[in-house]
């Protein structure tokens, strides 16, 4: 069992009330100044950081000024690649391995194990180095040579399988191994840890950051943890706030985001915390995402434009709101897949 400290352990609740997110202690949002006409670049400001972990969330809110102009209606995008771990999926890694050991889940000698080739695999590897945990990671081998890379970078081993038995091998894989013994799995898509994480720190921090003001909050959905938690939030804050999930059109994919039958839905997923899907092709998404880069400076990944394309649509049915964008990732995490051109 690994030794757990005071500097180990980092509270995405230690400064949250639910009447008042954040409470004083809590660092100044990055993003009020976004919410003014101009915000400039501070190379002074002191960054009051100690530890990789407490760098994860308190992502900035950027307002979108060119890819959706409509009057009346302000769209920002809030910049989940400004993780340590480059992705969303850092919140919910932590998330998901502090409640295993808080709960002592992970008793000595006992490996953690996942299938994943995005995103959740890169999280879950640089969270169990700064636990000292040790973690295999199963994923096709046509997966990404950039992702393979940096989870063993982090010290993870990765386990290649046979990209034609697609990544539901490298589940079933990694579920033999839980029954073999001193493996635990912490499947995401059943996982409270995912949207608690999202709970404690994204949700709060898009009311902070918008005083409040959140009208519509849009994310792409693939354990649907984002969604699941923000919405709790956002709705106990207020209650009209509308929530859209964004998923691909039949027969599109979009990597990290899926377009779930109901008898395969992630096990965490509510129904009645969304209040409206919009389906995105990937065409769409791909060319959001280059607008996003080109005409905003926001480099974001192929789902991230996806829920751009999705805000977007939302933004020209508006007379006025106030809309949240999740951007997932970085660009440059597909950068060898060709799709920047
Ligand atoms: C690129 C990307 N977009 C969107 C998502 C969706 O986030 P969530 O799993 O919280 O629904 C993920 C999740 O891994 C992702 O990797």
């Amino acid at each position: 069992m690994p030794e757990i400290n005071q500097d180990t352990l980092f509270s995405f609740t230690k400064c949250m009330t639910h009447s008042i997110p954040y409470a004083k202690s809590y660092p100044k949002p990055h993003s009020t100044a976004n919410l003014s006409a101009h915000s400039t670049a501070n190379f002074s400001a002191p960054i009051p950081m100690s530890n990789i972990q407490s760098l994860i969330g308190n992502t900035p809110l950027v307002k979108i000024k060119n890819v959706i102009r409509k009057p009346g209606v302000q769209v920002f995008a809030k910049l989940e690649g400004q993780n340590p771990g480059g992705s969303v999926k850092d919140r919910a890694a932590y998330g998901m391995i502090k409640g295993a050991l808080e709960r002592g889940e992970i008793g000595p000698g006992v490996r953690l194990v996942e299938a994943t080739s995005g995103n959740t695999g890169i999280a879950l590897a640089m969270i169990a180095r700064i636990f000292g945990l040790d973690i295999t990671l199963i994923m096709p081998d046509n997966s990404t040579a950039e992702r393979v890379q940096t989870m063993e970078a982090y010290g993870a081993e990765v386990l290649l399988t046979p990209a034609a038995r697609t990544i539901e091998y490298s589940r079933e894989l990694a579920e033999e191994m839980v029954a073999n013994g001193g493996f635990l799995m912490l499947n995401q898509f059943a996982n409270p840890d995912n949207w608690g994480a999202h709970f404690d720190s994204t949700g709060p921090e898009i009311w902070r950051d918008t005083a409040g003001k959140v009208t519509h909050f849009v994310s792409s959905m693939g354990t649907t943890g984002t969604i699941m938690g923000v919405s709790r939030f956002l709705k106990m804050q207020n209650p009209a706030v509308q929530i859209v999930g964004v998923q691909p059109t039949e027969g599109s994919s979009i990597p990290g985001i899926r377009r779930w039958s109901p008898e395969f839905l992630p096990k965490i997923y509510e129904p009645e915390r969304v209040d409206r899907i919009i389906d995105v092709s990937t065409e769409e998404a791909l060319e959001t995402m280059r607008r996003m880069a080109r005409e905003d400076a926001v480099f974001g990944g192929v789902s991230s434009g996806g829920a751009m394309a999705a805000a977007a649509r939302l933004a020209e049915e508006l007379e006025e709101g106030l809309i949240v964008t999740i951007v997932c990732d970085r660009g440059d995490r597909y950068l060898s897949s060709g799709v920047f051109g």
